[in-house]
């Protein structure tokens, strides 16, 4: 049986160690190799940590690097978040079942 953690996000928890975080990270890419992106890793957890964006598009040509530069993101800071759920929306289901799903990811730590 799991929990979630009690303590919930905020502005000033940005240095939490969340320690049974949900991930489901299932479909995301491992990454062996990170070259020269480091500037732009730097860049989003500015946004994200700092300017508490909460909606980043990553773009650029195929094989560019975006999925590389997003999963080394999540890899660095794994446990800053209480949930992190990676999912590809190439062949995307309709809202209902995708929310369906991401809800089923929460439902089933807490049981
Ligand atoms: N910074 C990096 N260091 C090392 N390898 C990288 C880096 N960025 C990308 N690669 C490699 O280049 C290839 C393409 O990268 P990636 O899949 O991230 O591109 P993408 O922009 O997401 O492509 P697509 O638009 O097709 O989804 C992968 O094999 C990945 O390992
Ligand atoms: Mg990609």
């Amino acid at each position: 049986m799991k929990s979630l953690p009690k303590k919930k996000f905020q502005e000033t928890d940005i240095n939490s160690q969340f320690q049974s975080a949900i991930q489901d990270l299932n479909l995301a890419p491992k990454i062996i190799n990170f070259y020269s992106r480091y500037s732009e890793l730097k860049n989003i957890e500015n946004w994200i940590f700092n300017q508490n964006t909460r909606l980043i598009s990553v773009l650029g040509t195929s094989g560019i690097g975006k999925t590389t530069l997003v999963k080394k993101f999540v890899d660095s800071n794994l446990q800053k978040f209480e949930l992190i759920i990676w999912k590809s929306l190439k062949y995307p289901k309709s809202l209902p079942l995708l929310l369906n799903d991401l809800l089923q990811v929460c439902q089933e730590e807490v049981k």
